[in-house]
């Protein structure tokens, strides 16, 4: 199975298309002649890359601005696209962010606002789109998960443990519709130098510090890898051989041993991080 052939009444819908990995990923199958409809909130942004991806690839580009957290207009994106004639070939669910620090400082709101976004988000496109994809037999579905999804994260608890349901229920829809003509993608990046962090009140200084370099993947290099994964039928894509070694690790290391080596080491957390208010 690979990515369906690229046709003028077939898009491929990627959510968080404004920034970082999402706008890379639509950049990726664009250039491979897919039309796309781009999807998150700030439409400037979303204008400007289809302009782009049309002038330079040629393609079909449509924007459709949406809080995919907000459940009234995810169920309105499918007939929307429909109403411009348009199925979905290829689902991309990229949209998603993480908060900083321990859940007894968290704003409780900003939690919940971050598991509709990573998780109820996927789940609610995924089930709208599959559907006719196992129809027509023909469909891509790429999640985009993180390597945090492999152990719970200390500092990250609500975005490790959305990430770990994205991984398993990406890995259970893929074994349910593999054999009806849909390839079905995790993508686990480790650190990517996007928006991501500056979103969560962060600087990508603040992580420089304690991520190490080799680590850190381009949004170009991280989009091209995760569409030919899906491309090549692959269940699990991640990003930069230093990630592979340190999640194959993860997966089998002890919790009792990793989670407090990763609790003194993630800077929202602990001495570290009350230097870092204290100081402004
Ligand atoms: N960067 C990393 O180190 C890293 C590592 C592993 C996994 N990831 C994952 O990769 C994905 C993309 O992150 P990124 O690094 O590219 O970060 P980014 O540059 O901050 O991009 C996040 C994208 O998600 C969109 N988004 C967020 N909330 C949304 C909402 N409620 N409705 C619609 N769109 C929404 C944003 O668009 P608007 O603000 O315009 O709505 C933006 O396009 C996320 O799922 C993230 O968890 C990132």
């Amino acid at each position: 199975m690979t990515l369906p052939t690229p046709r003028p009444d077939r898009t491929s819908l990627v959510t968080g298309a404004s920034s970082g990995i999402g706008a890379a990923i639509a950049r990726e199958l664009a250039s491979r002649g897919h039309g796309v409809t781009l999807v998150a909130r700030r439409r400037d942004r979303l204008d400007a890359l289809a302009g782009e991806l049309a002038a330079r690839h040629h393609v079909r580009a449509e924007v459709v601005a949406c809080d995919v957290a907000d459940p009234d207009q995810r169920a309105r994106l499918l007939p929307e696209l429909a109403e411009r004639g348009l199925a979905v070939d290829v689902l991309v669910n990229d949209a998603g962010f993480t908060t900083f620090g321990p859940v007894h400082g968290a704003v409780a709101e900003d939690e919940v606002a971050m598991v509709r976004t990573n998780v109820e988000a996927v789940v609610d496109l995924c089930t709208r789109a599959v559907a006719g994809m196992v129809e027509r037999r023909r469909g891509a579905v790429l999640n985009v998960a993180s390597t945090a999804a492999f152990q719970p994260l200390p500092g990250q608890a609500g975005y490790a443990a959305s990430k770990a349901f994205v991984l398993s229920y990406t890995e259970a829809l893929r074994a349910e519709v593999h054999d009806r003509g849909v390839t079905v993608t995790a993508l686990c990046p480790g650190p990517v130098a996007t928006e991501f962090a500056q979103a969560a009140g962060w600087s990508d200084a603040d992580l420089e510090g304690v991520v190490p370099r080799p680590l850190w993947v381009a949004p170009e290099t991280v989009a091209r890898v995760a569409v030919d994964g899906l491309d090549a039928d692959r269940a699990l894509v991640v990003p930069g051989a230093a990630n592979r070694v340190l999640t194959t690790a993860a997966r089998l290391a002890p919790h009792a041993v990793l989670l407090p080596l990763l609790a003194r080491r993630h800077p929202a957390l602990g001495r570290r991080a009350e230097r870092t208010t204290r100081s402004g």
